[in-house]
């Protein structure tokens, strides 16, 4: 089986064409006076999966804000829904079928009103159900692939004169040079973190994985478009920056020079851009951890001490029944040396259960594995197969029951594993990053250095900031505590002096639904890939 390939669109030349002429970031409301103030249409744009599909999903806000469409956060008052999806695990598209038929009855209530909805798909569904979708859904006027967001207004100006569309061709240009930048108000809005994708697809080919099928090869945006991005998050007020990409750290982007940039390189150029606290980068493979990047972990305060690393086994066997290209030992020497680089540093991971052929030894190996490394939280997932994928059509499928007992298991150590991390951190001081108001009056919310949500009590005026904080209590996912120090602390986001950092923990950030969820959602949601 080979990735879908590139195919040129000749329909795309045109739309292209015009796009080139709005990357200017307008807001809705410039938007609405070029349109010759239409009035504002209603956008809702609902996130399935993972921090990439939340990327693009505000940058076809961005897209669609020179059209006029202003987000909005009910799906009831909209006149676009877009329904954004993914596609990593089982029932994908089923899930998206079933919310299509909630969302033919909102169609018929707005039509009932005397009002239009267009009803949009996009995402790894989309690229990979394409037309079957138009077949199957009827309420559907868009599909729109990975690849095509930046067409989406001329895609959406067809759908409105009443024609159903299909885009999901891959584009040999790249759609980041069209894609509208975010305005500052809505960068703003969207608080004082970002993820930047810099890295889409993947060439690795995992036996259980539709990533290289859905996104397609793997592919690097050039580092100074990166920079660049990045600046104008930094002026619009952002302290933290996450590289994203299916295989981040593969990231072999063109540099300023010419000549390819890899991650690491593009980390020491970002650590570097003002404004910029703090740097991470999500999901790396184990076998694209070069020794630069190791370094970089050594050598950069601004890359915060916190790693995403999925392994999915314990098992070499199962690790080359996964066509993982690492065994278990490659895994623990990578994470050796970037222990050795960075002793404080805090490490996830992926796993999966129940793939084609595990055998209770095999899953053994991956319990015996969470407890060698020291994880600080852990996504796990029972393994499903994905039509396409070579792991679908292999024998000694296991039975559900198994799978649930293994997971189960598999999530009781990683918790262990996580509640000792957490523990860890009582009567440490720890530099948080104050991101949003706190579920509850007086109470603001941020993370530490390594990821893990802080709640203190603290006016919302350290919105933004950086700040010293000694943990008091520990909570399932969040840490307790108070400003060590009157505020201002230091501006850089590490941990400070005499607040050595022990053990291993982390709480993966994960977004669903535009949302920021904690770890126990682990089943519901999806990592990123690698
Ligand atoms: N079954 C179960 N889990 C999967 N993942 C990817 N594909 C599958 C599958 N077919 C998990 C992997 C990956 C994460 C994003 O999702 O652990 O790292
Ligand atoms: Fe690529 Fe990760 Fe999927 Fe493997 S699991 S094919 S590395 S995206």
């Amino acid at each position: 089986m080979t990735a879908i390939p590139p195919r040129w669109c000749c329909a795309a030349t045109s739309a292209d064409a015009r796009m080139q002429k709005r990357y200017d970031p307008l807001t809705a409301r410039e938007g609405q006076i070029r349109n010759g103030m239409k009035g504002a249409r209603k956008l809702y744009v609902k996130s399935f999966g993972c921090q990439m599909n939340v990327y693009d999903s505000q940058r076809m806000a961005d897209t669609l804000a020179p059209e006029g469409y202003v987000e909005t956060a009910t799906a009831e008052e909209a006149d676009l829904i877009v329904l954004n999806t993914c596609h990593i695990r089982e029932k994908a598209a089923e899930k998206v079928y079933s919310e299509l038929g909630r969302l033919r009855r909102l169609k018929q209530a707005a039509a009932a009103d005397g009002r239009s909805l267009l009803i949009a798909v996009a995402g790894c569904v989309a690229q990979a159900e394409g037309d079957e979708i138009i077949r199957r859904a009827p309420t559907v006027d868009l599909v729109v692939g990975s690849q095509n967001y930046h067409r989406l207004p001329d895609l959406v100006a067809r759908a409105a004169r009443g024609r159903r569309v299909v885009d999901t061709d891959f584009p040999l240009d790249d759609k980041f040079d069209h894609l509208a930048a975010p305005s500052r108000t809505a960068t703003r809005a969207r608080g004082v973190t970002a993820f930047v994708t810099v890295q889409e697809g993947c060439d690795k080919f995992c036996a259980f994985c539709v990533v290289p099928y859905t996104r397609g090869a793997e592919s690097s945006r050039a580092a100074e478009k990166i920079v660049t991005e990045v600046e104008r998050l930094a002026d619009a007020g952002v302290r933290e920056v996450t590289l994203i990409g299916q295989n981040v750290n593969a990231y072999h982007g063109t540099g300023a020079d010419d000549r390819p940039w890899t991650l690491a390189r593009l980390l020491e150029r970002l650590a570097g851009v003002p404004g910029i606290a703090r740097l991470r980068y999500t999901t790396s493979h184990p076998l694209d951890m070069d020794e630069d990047l190791i370094a970089a972990h050594h050598a950069l305060p601004a890359l915060m001490p916190q790693l995403h690393l999925p392994v999915q086994s314990g098992s070499d066997r199962i690790l080359t029944a996964m066509n993982r290209r690492h065994s278990r030992s490659d895994y623990l020497d990578v994470v050796a040396r970037l222990r050795e680089a960075r002793p404080d540093l805090a490490l996830t991971s992926d796993f999966i259960v129940g793939f084609p052929g595990e055998t209770e030894d095999d899953f053994a190996a991956t319990l015996t594995l969470v407890e060698e490394v020291g994880y600080a939280g852990a996504f796990s997932f029972k393994y499903s197969p994905r039509p396409g994928t070579p792991g679908a059509d292999m024998s000694h499928q296991l039975d559900e029951a198994e799978k649930s007992d293994r997971l189960q298991r598999l999530q009781r150590t990683i918790d262990r594993g996580q509640a000792k991390f957490n523990r860890a951190c009582i009567g440490r001081t720890l530099s948080v990053l104050f991101e949003r108001p706190g579920r509850h009056r007086g109470q603001i919310v941020g993370r530490s250095p390594y990821l893990q949500p802080v709640q203190i009590d603290a006016p919302p005026s350290l919105i933004g900031e950086i700040a010293d904080v000694t943990i008091t209590e520990v909570a399932s996912n969040s840490l307790f505590g108070a400003l060590a120090s009157p505020f201002p602390s230091p501006r850089n986001g590490e941990v400070r002096e005499g607040s050595e950092p022990g053990g291993s923990l982390t709480t993966p950030r994960t977004a669903v639904g535009g949302s920021t969820l904690p770890f126990p959602e682990r089943e519901k949601i999806a990592g990123a890939g690698a």
